[in-house]
């Protein structure tokens, strides 16, 4: 299968029916036809950018970044009414499940993008978001030659403060403790302040309450201590 391009400038709309789209991933136009209520196309993600609050009826705008297959997305849409998450994830197949399982939901306010999360500020405007999860994001730390594909660099932490209010919030979660000593640095850097942390969140009362992702769970079952971090912007 080719390579699912997902840099804002290589976007256009997905048109249904069309073979480029569906060679190149059949789940497009099965997510467009149906699951439309919970799929946001890029390009009308892209012209909601300072907008977002006439799309979400006013509510608190949440952000998860890579969601996986939806176990925190689905669950939060389901116990939360109050705030409008929007889950962004690369892969297409896990955003089609994870929409058949919004639709499941009585009114989920919640919706999905197929979206480099790299590119945050094509969607986002200036202190539009009101809080981000950033779960078990791929460490990329086997061999130092990985390290571009990371995520989390310096500017990311700098364009993710921008894009939150001021009180807005960060939560982070990682099973890699250098990756979590990164993260710890970067965001810091970047102007953010700390409120919690624990290297050992599910021995810790700060894991009350809290939703496990897929990750979560998996490392847990493993005996690994899940590094939790939980970040305001001023
Ligand atoms: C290690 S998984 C963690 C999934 C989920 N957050 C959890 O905790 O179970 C990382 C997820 O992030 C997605 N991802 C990786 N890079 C991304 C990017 N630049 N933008 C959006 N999603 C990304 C991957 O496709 C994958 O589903």
């Amino acid at each position: 299968m080719a390579k699912v391009r997902t840099k804002p400038e290589e976007l256009r709309a997905p048109i249904l029916g069309d073979p480029e789209y569906d060679a190149r991933n059949p789940y497009l136009g099965r997510i467009i036809s149906e699951f439309p209520e919970h799929f946001i196309i890029p390009e009308e993600a892209m012209k909601r950018k300072g907008h977002w609050a006439e799309h979400c009826g006013g509510l608190p705008l949440h952000l998860e970044i890579g969601c996986g297959k939806g176990r925190f997305i689905s669950e939060y849409a389901a116990s939360r009414h109050d705030a409008f998450i929007i889950g962004l994830e690369l892969k297409l197949k896990r955003l089609y499940k994870i929409a058949k399982k919004l639709s499941r939901l009585e009114n989920p306010q919640a919706g999905l993008i197929q979206f480099d999360a790299s590119y945050l500020n094509y969607i986002f405007d200036e202190a539009e978001l009101d809080r981000i999860f950033l779960f078990f994001p791929d460490p990329w730390f086997k061999k130092e030659r990985q390290a571009h594909h990371r995520l989390v660099d310096e500017k990311f932490a700098g364009q993710v403060f921008r894009l939150l209010k001021s009180g807005g919030e960060i939560e982070i979660k990682t099973d890699h403790p250098d990756y979590f000593t990164l993260l710890n640095e970067m965001f810091r850097k970047s102007g953010f302040i700390v409120k919690a942390e624990s290297s050992d969140l599910h021995s810790s009362p700060l894991s009350n309450g809290q939703i496990q992702t897929e990750f979560e769970m998996l490392f847990a079952s493993k005996g690994m201590p899940c590094h939790y971090l939980l970040l305001q912007k001023p």
